[in-house]
C-alpha cells in the first residue's frame, strides 16, 4: 500500500481574483447588489472542485462560484461573513480563500467536521506519513489479527446500531472499515485525526453508496442491493487521502481565517450588528433532504448511536414533528399557503407552518447580527407537499420584510442535477409546471436598512 508523493504546484488562489480594493460607497450598495443578482448565476459549465471544496458529498451544496460572487462584488479583504447554516462550508471557505473572516455554524456532527477539514490547513508531510501508518496497521490487522479485530467489532455498537450497520455493510467491509478506523483513533494530531476520518466518511457516502450495500445514498431513501460487491474500503480510502492531499497542499496559501462551530441557527452566538455579508441556503421545507438519512451511514462508524441520530434528526430546520412546538404567526401568504395544505393534509400544514415558523426565527437572527447598510443572500427551493408548491423564495420574501429586511430582488438559477444532491423526483413529468419549479432555486437579496 502506498501513498503517492504530493507534487506542490504552488498554485496561489489569489492569482484568480479580482479583489475590490476600495470599499463600497453606501449609496451604490444596494444597486450592485441588484447588479450581482441580474447576473448569471448557474455556473454548471465553471469548476466546482478546486481548492478543498470536493473533499465529501454534500447535499445541495452550493457550487463555490455562487458565494464568491458576492463575497468579490460585496465586501472587502478582513470582513466577516457568516453561513448560519454552513453544510459543507462552501461559504466559509471561499471567504478563506478570499481572504476574508468566513463564520460557519450548523448543527449536523458531519457537516461541521468536513467544513472544519476543508478549512484547516495540515502539514502534508506529517499527513502522508500518518496516512501510510493507518493502512499499514489495517493492512496487517486484517491479515494477522482478524480474530482481534472481529471481537472489537462484536462489542463496538449498542443492539440498534449493530442492526443498522449489519443490515447495510457485509461483515467483511465492517472489518476493513473497522481496521482503518482502529488505525485512524491512534492518532493524536487532532486536525490529521479528522482529516483521515473525513476521507474514510466520503467513501461511504456516495452517490452510488460506496462501500456499503445502499443502491444510493444521495436521491431516494437508500435501497439496499444484497447483490452490489462493495469495492475493498482501504483500496477506496487510499485513493481519496490521494486525492485529498493534492487539493490540501493549495489552502495553505490562504490569507483568510475561517471559524466553524455547533450552533443553531435560530439563536446564533453572535454579536448584534457585527457581520458584513451573510450567504446561507437553509434546508427544504418538510425534511425534503433529509441530511441524516445519508449521514449516519457514516457517523456510525465514528461513536453515534443510531437511536440518538435518529432523535436530532427532529431538531434539523424542516422537520416533520410538530408536537409541542411553538408556532409562530405568519403573515398572510405564508399563512395562506400553509391553509392550502392544511386543508387537504393537517398533519402536512403543520410541517410547512413548523417550517416557516423556524424561518421566522433565523432570519430575524439574521437580521440582529448583520450591520445595518449590509446584505443576507438567501437561496431556497420549493417543496411540493400534497401537490401544492410551499412558495418558498414567496413566503421568505413576505417574512423577511416582517422582520425588517428590504427585499432588494430575487434571482433564479436551474439546479445542476447532475453536479448536486439533491431531492430529484425520479418518475415525475420533467413538463409539469410544478417538477419546472423544482428544478430551479430562488437567490433573495435582503438588505438591512441603515
Ligand atoms: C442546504 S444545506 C447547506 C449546504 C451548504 N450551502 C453547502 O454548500 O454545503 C443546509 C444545512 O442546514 C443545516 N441545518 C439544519 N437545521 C439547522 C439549524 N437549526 N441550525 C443550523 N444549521 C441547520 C443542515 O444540517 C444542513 O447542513
Amino acid at each position: 500500500m502506498s501513498i503517492e508523493p504530493v507534487q506542490l504546484d504552488l498554485f496561489s488562489p489569489f492569482q484568480e481574483l479580482e479583489l475590490p480594493e476600495k470599499s463600497i460607497h453606501p449609496r451604490n450598495y444596494k444597486q450592485i447588489l441588484r447588479k450581482l443578482l441580474s447576473e448569471d448565476l448557474n455556473f454548471h459549465s465553471e469548476n466546482s472542485t478546486y481548492a478543498t471544496h470536493n473533499f465529501h458529498a454534500f447535499p445541495a451544496k452550493f457550487p463555490p462560484q455562487l458565494p464568491k460572487k458576492f463575497i468579490v462584488g460585496l465586501t472587502l479583504p478582513g470582513e466577516r461573513i457568516l453561513d448560519p447554516m454552513s453544510g459543507s462550508g462552501t461559504t466559509v471557505l471561499e471567504a478563506m480563500l478570499l481572504g476574508r473572516h468566513g463564520i460557519g455554524m450548523d448543527i449536523d456532527p458531519l457537516a461541521l467536521s468536513i467544513g472544519k477539514v476543508k478549512v484547516t490547513p495540515v502539514d502534508l508531510g506529517k499527513l502522508i506519513s500518518n496516512g501510510k501508518f493507518v493502512i499499514q496497521q489495517a493492512t496487517h490487522a486484517l491479515r494477522f489479527k482478524k480474530k482481534e479485530l472481529e471481537t472489537a467489532l462484536s462489542g463496538r455498537f449498542d443492539p440498534s446500531t449493530k442492526k443498522f450497520v449489519d443490515y447495510w455493510f457485509l461483515e467483511e467491509t465492517q472489518l476493513e472499515l473497522l481496521a482503518l478506523i482502529r488505525g485512524i483513533e491512534s492518532i493524536s494530531d487532532h486536525s490529521i485525526r479528522r482529516f483521515l476520518e473525513i476521507a474514510l466518511s466520503s467513501i461511504i457516502i456516495t452517490k452510488s453508496g460506496g462501500i456499503s450495500l445502499a443502491y444510493d445514498l444521495a436521491h431516494t431513501r437508500p435501497h439496499r442491493l444484497s447483490n452490489k460487491a462493495p469495492r475493498f474500503a482501504i483500496d477506496e480510502f487510499r485513493k481519496r487521502i490521494n486525492k485529498n492531499l493534492k487539493h490540501m497542499s493549495k489552502l495553505a496559501w490562504s490569507r483568510g481565517r475561517a471559524d466553524l462551530f455547533c450552533s443553531n441557527a435560530q439563536t446564533a452566538g453572535i454579536a448584534d450588528d457585527s457581520i458584513d455579508l451573510i450567504i446561507t441556503s437553509p434546508p427544504y421545507a418538510a425534511n425534503a433532504i433529509d441530511y441524516m438519512r445519508a449521514h449516519k451511514f457514516s457517523l456510525v462508524w465514528f461513536g453515534h448511536c443510531i437511536d440518538f441520530l435518529g432523535k436530532m434528526r427532529g431538531d434539523y430546520i424542516g422537520g416533520e414533528r410538530t408536537h409541542n412546538f411553538k408556532m409562530a404567526d405568519l403573515p398572510a401568504y405564508a399563512e395562506s399557503i400553509v391553509s392550502k395544505v392544511s386543508e387537504k393534509d393537517h398533519k402536512k400544514g403543520n410541517v410547512l407552518r413548523r417550517y416557516y415558523t423556524e424561518m421566522t426565527l433565523s432570519l430575524s437572527e439574521m437580521f440582529r447580527v448583520l450591520k445595518p447598510g449590509k446584505a443576507a443572500i438567501v437561496i431556497v427551493g420549493s417543496s411540493v407537499m400534497r401537490g401544492i408548491d410551499s412558495e418558498t423564495a414567496k413566503c421568505l420574501c413576505e417574512i423577511g420584510k416582517t422582520v425588517g429586511f428590504d427585499i432588494v430582488d430575487t434571482a433564479e438559477r436551474k439546479l445542476d442535477r447532475n453536479r448536486r444532491m439533491m431531492p430529484a423526483r425520479k418518475n415525475a413529468q420533467p413538463e409539469s409546471q410544478i417538477e419546472e419549479r423544482m428544478h430551479k432555486e430562488y437567490i433573495i437579496g435582503f438588505y438591512k436598512p441603515k
